[in-house]
């Protein structure tokens, strides 16, 4: 079974989306642990509830971000892909070359327009028509690597932040489980910038 360790930062929305997909039998994975650089946050909360893991490693207690990755490192053993789902952190290029390949992560945008913290926000302001969401393998940059799958959202005239995220949200939790499904059949294959979809 396909070993999974998803890193939040909050509410765990895309969190349980793929508990939701696991529980129903949709996704043939395990999540090994569940892991928040925040002390009481939802996505601890909701892998408890699951029965899962959880472990709060709190950012603000290590010194430097090397110590915080080791930290974490320390509990990815025998994991096979590292999830990272609105985990609000920038990891090193040391740590994502370690997972080259087996890190994930899910943006709130169509990449590569308005990577960054605050892509709602920068969507509205720009004043663009469709965003979405995109799911892509993590490299050395921010919101950069190969893109697996993305889905769109027409923008509305009277979208708020919290409109127009509810609404790429619910995308987001069909997206998430799907790539990461693609990922456990061995069907995403990183060519270049390019991921192929295997043939099932
Ligand atoms: C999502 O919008 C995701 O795209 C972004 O952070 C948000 C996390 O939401 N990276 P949740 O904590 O999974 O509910």
């Amino acid at each position: 079974m396909t070993k999974l360790a998803v890193l939040c930062s909050g509410r765990g929305s895309d969190l349980q989306s793929i508990i939701d997909a696991i529980n129903s039998g949709e996704l043939q994975a395990e999540i090994s642990v569940v892991i928040t650089d925040k002390p009481n946050v939802q996505a601890l909360t909701r892998a408890e509830n699951a029965g899962i893991k959880n472990i709060c490693i709190n950012r603000k207690l290590f010194d430097n971000r090397a110590d915080f990755e080791t930290e974490i490192l320390k509990n990815l053993v025998g994991v096979d892909l590292v999830v990272l789902a609105g985990f609000m952190r920038i990891l090193s290029p040391d740590f994502v070359k370690k997972f080259s390949g087996r890190l994930m992560n899910i943006h709130p945008s169509l990449l590569p327009a308005f990577p960054g913290a605050h892509a709602h926000r920068d969507v509205l302001n720009y004043g663009v028509k469709i965003s979405g969401c995109t799911v892509h393998f993590v490299d050395e940059g921010t919101d950069s690597g190969p893109i697996i799958l993305q889905a769109a959202v027409k923008v509305l005239d009277d979208d708020t932040e919290e409109t127009l995220s509810a609404r790429i949200l619910e995308q987001e939790h069909v997206i998430y489980p799907r790539a990461i499904k693609l990922f456990v059949e061995g069907r995403l294959k990183i060519v270049g910038r390019h991921v192929k979809i295997l043939e099932d």
